[in-house]
This record gives structure tokens, C-alpha cells and sequence, in this order.
């Protein structure tokens, strides 16, 4: 299983440990190579949602409210996203969720399964502010300890992330194959998320998932939903009832997923360089690309 790793360097020499998919870094789960592969294969169900993100979007987020709507309840999901995660879940453990499973990914999207393509399955995308994801996942990778190994500077990272060698690639990449997939399949139905807008008004987007998913739920549930779904509630929840197992792999046993859940993070860690160099990149890269990009400056 070692050999599925790979490792980065960052230029003040901190080593990221990740794996590499044909050229593009992705998660350091145990077993994601031969998992991945087996994908273009793996068979869907008509009712599969696929969540598809860039890491630290917003997806366990959306996938707690899809999953609340879809089982008509105000009550959390004791569990996680994780357990529906196309790249670390076998088959045959995706194969004993019941119907409608809400599957995520933050594999890019030529990974998707040829079979959701063909039956038509919905997709929820999902984009936040990439210099908010820049920060979520450096915080990610150094309390993931044990998946991660890394014991960089924020400094360090934004050379990383900035370069593609973190999870999920290069973020503007990523971005511009999202748009050139969807254009390729019109017949699959979207529903477009920004995390930023989800935070201004979350009944707003609990809303819409719903009616994109075609889950009928009551106006009252709805709102329950919503409070539920706020980030110190479903904080709360989370922080509470996490296995141990799944604690244990935090630096110190503290589980952190649910970090701070704002938008505009950014500005407490990018230097006034590191944001110019961030726009430059970003100008040069989207320049004449359909990708939409929201964030506070
Ligand atoms: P931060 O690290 O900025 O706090 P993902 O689920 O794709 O891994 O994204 C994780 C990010 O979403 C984390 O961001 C996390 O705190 C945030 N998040 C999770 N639940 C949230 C909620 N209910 N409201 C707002 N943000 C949430």
C-alpha cells in the first residue's frame, strides 16, 4: 500500500505525502490506485447523487443537507461524507447504502463513472473561494497527521497548492475541466453551488437541493434542515459523536474537519505577494475560460 504514496517537497524542504493518479495528485487513502482504476467501471443507480468539489469546498456540508433531505429528517447523519467517497470506499461498500446514495468526489471529473454519465445521474457542484481552499487545506494536511505527514508553513504550501502538488491538482485546472466536462454533457442535470452564497443564505440552497433532487420535504423540515446545517451546529454534532477511530487519525485526537467555516479566511493568512501572486495565476490561467470564480477581495 506504500507504494500508492508519493511525496512532495515544498521549497523550505517539508515533505507532503499524497498519491499520483496519471500525473495528478489526489488523496493519500490506502488502496486509491487500484479503487480508482475500477471506476470507469462501477456501477450506479438511477438515483445516485455524485457531489463533485475540489477538497475543502464545502462537501461535507452539502452532502449533510442532500442526505438530510433525502431521508426527510432534521436529526445529523451519525457518520460522514466519507463513507460515500467514490476514492476511498470499495464497491462493494458503496453497493449496501440504500437508495439515493449522495457519492462524492474530488477526483477530477474524467474519473466519473461511465455508468452516472449514461443513466443520466445528478450532479452537485460545488466551487468555493480557491484562496479559502488554499488555506482549508493546508490546515487539512497538517491535523491529518497521519494520511498527510506534513509539517510545512502556510508559506511553504501556497508554493504547493499554487503549483497543483496537493490534492485534487492544480485548482484553476480543476476548475476549467469541471466547465469543459459539463459542456460536454448537457444531458447530465447540474445544480451549480457556491460555498460563499451557501454561507449568505443557507434555506436559500437547502432549498434548491431539494428541488434539484426532487426531495419532498416540507417547508418546516426545510428550515430545520437549514439550523441544523449551520456550522456551529452541525459542528457540534459532528465534534460529539465522531468514532474514535476516526479521531484518532487528528493531530492530538482532535478532530477537526469542522475548522472555522468561514468565507474570507484567506485574508488572516495570504501575504499582500502571495495575493498578487495568487491574482496574476489566476488571471493568466482563467483568462478566456467559462469558469466563475467568487470571492471577497
Ligand atoms: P474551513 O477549513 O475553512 O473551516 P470539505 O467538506 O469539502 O472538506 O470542506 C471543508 C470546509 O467546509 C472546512 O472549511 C469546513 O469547516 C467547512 N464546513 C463544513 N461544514 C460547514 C458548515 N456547516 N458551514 C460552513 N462551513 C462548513
Amino acid at each position: 500500500m506504500e507504494d500508492d504514496f508519493v511525496t512532495v517537497t515544498d521549497p523550505e524542504g517539508f515533505t507532503l505525502r499524497l498519491t499520483e493518479l496519471d500525473g495528478v495528485y489526489a488523496s493519500p487513502f490506502p488502496g486509491i490506485k487500484e479503487r480508482v482504476k475500477k471506476l470507469k467501471t462501477f456501477k450506479c443507480r438511477d438515483d445516485d447523487i455524485l457531489i463533485l468539489a475540489f477538497a475543502k469546498s464545502g462537501t461535507h456540508w452539502t452532502w449533510e443537507i442532500a442526505h438530510m433531505l433525502s431521508r426527510n429528517t432534521t436529526e445529523h447523519i451519525v457518520g460522514e461524507k466519507s463513507e460515500q467517497f467514490l476514492e476511498a470506499q470499495d464497491a462493494q461498500d458503496l453497493e449496501a447504502h440504500k437508495s439515493p446514495r449522495i457519492l462524492n468526489t474530488h477526483l477530477r471529473p474524467e474519473r466519473i463513472p461511465d455508468d452516472f454519465i449514461r443513466r443520466k445521474c445528478k450532479i452537485i457542484y460545488i466551487q468555493r473561494n480557491p484562496k479559502d481552499v488554499f488555506v482549508s487545506l493546508y490546515n487539512h494536511c497538517k491535523n491529518l497527521e497521519q494520511y498527510y505527514r506534513y509539517s510545512g508553513n502556510f508559506s511553504g504550501f501556497f508554493e504547493l497548492a499554487l503549483e497543483g502538488k496537493v490534492e485534487s491538482g492544480n485548482w484553476f485546472e480543476y476548475a476549467k475541466l469541471c466547465e469543459k466536462f459539463l459542456k460536454a454533457h448537457p444531458d447530465v442535470p447540474v445544480l451549480r453551488l457556491h460555498y460563499e452564497d451557501m454561507k449568505m443564505n443557507l434555506l436559500e440552497h437547502v432549498k434548491k437541493i431539494a428541488e434539484f433532487c426532487n426531495f419532498s420535504v416540507s417547508a418546516k423540515t426545510m428550515a430545520g434542515i437549514a439550523e441544523a446545517c449551520t456550522f456551529s451546529n452541525m459542528r457540534k454534532f459532528k465534534v460529539d459523536t465522531v468514532n474514535p477511530d476516526r479521531q484518532s487519525r487528528w493531530k492530538d485526537g482532535r478532530y477537526n474537519m469542522y475548522r472555522k467555516g468561514v468565507s474570507g479566511d484567506w485574508k488572516n493568512w495570504f501575504t499582500v505577494a502571495q495575493n498578487e501572486r495568487f491574482e496574476a495565476e489566476s488571471r493568466k490561467q482563467l483568462e478566456g475560460s467559462d469558469v466563475c470564480v467568487k470571492w471577497a477581495n
